[in-house]
């Protein structure tokens, strides 16, 4: 999604920035998912996690630091030693849960880039991998697990195989309403008995994982990971471990 540059500090620049800040609050308070308790979060990050060189952190399409940072404690609180992503783009999230996780298995799912995929679109899909640039987790050093790397349209992919015996899934894929609903079925499905499924990009400008997570919501107990675009989803096993009611 292209939009119009200002100056850095330009009154227009401030007050898009004032805007973006009241529409984002608007969005969660209007949100039926709630935050993540704090005694949870404070659960949930109380491990030691390696993060990537600073040079790599917060480069448009990739994971900001702190849902880095969330990531990488949940899948070493879960003691992950299978982890599955859908949507690679950079690897850099790969190579940062392979990366905390010693021993563990982290397969990651994307679109090769000249397939279309089942489904539409929608306008904030617009990262892809890069076909000249190595992967993160080929180009950085990596010790703690391994990397496997799947091309497909994740609407076609295979999931059989990973059914119930995945500790952590990434939901980071396409964002509209057909392919957010496809990848989470496939997600829930390779969730084993202690596990999590954690989603990127539930804000005001995704609107295809806002509804389809909102849908979701009343079924289910999702959490909003505050500070991030996160929302997480524990099986009663991993709610007992970092959920204290
Ligand atoms: C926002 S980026 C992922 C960022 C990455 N997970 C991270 O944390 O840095 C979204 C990725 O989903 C991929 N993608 C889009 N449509 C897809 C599809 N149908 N199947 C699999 N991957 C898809 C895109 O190519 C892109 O690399």
């Amino acid at each position: 999604m292209k939009t119009r540059q200002y100056p850095p500090g330009s009154l227009r620049q401030r007050a898009r920035i004032l805007k973006g800040q009241y529409l984002n609050h608007r969005f969660e308070r209007g949100s039926p998912i709630p935050p993540l308790p704090r005694d949870a979060i404070e659960n949930v990050l109380n491990v030691e996690v390696v993060l990537p060189p600073a040079r790599l952190l917060m480069a448009p399409g990739t994971q900001p630091t702190e849902g880095l940072l969330f990531l990488a404690s949940l899948a070493r609180g879960l003691q992950a030693k299978t982890v599955f992503e859908i949507g690679t783009f950079t690897g850099l999230t790969s190579w940062t849960l392979a990366r905390n996780l010693n021993g563990a298995q982290v397969h990651t799912l994307d679109i090769p880039p000249d397939e279309l995929g089942v489904f539409e679109l929608e306008g904030s899909d617009e990262f892809h991998p890069s076909t000249s640039t190595p992967m993160a987790y080929e180009s950085i050093p990596l010790q703690g697990g391994t990397v496997t790397q799947h091309w497909s349209d994740s609407a076609r992919f295979d999931f059989s195989p990973w059914t119930h015996a995945v500790d952590l899934v990434y939901v980071d894929g396409a964002h509209s309403d057909d392919y957010v609903r496809s990848d989470s079925k496939n997600a829930l499905a390779m969730i084993g008995d202690a596990g999590a499924v954690v989603w990127d990009d539930y804000w005001r400008l995704s609107p295809g994982v806002s509804r389809t997570l909102n849908a979701m919501a009343s079924e289910r107990h999702l959490y909003r990971v505050p500070g991030t675009r996160l929302v997480v989803f524990f099986t009663p096993a991993a709610r007992t471990r970092f959920l204290n009611s």
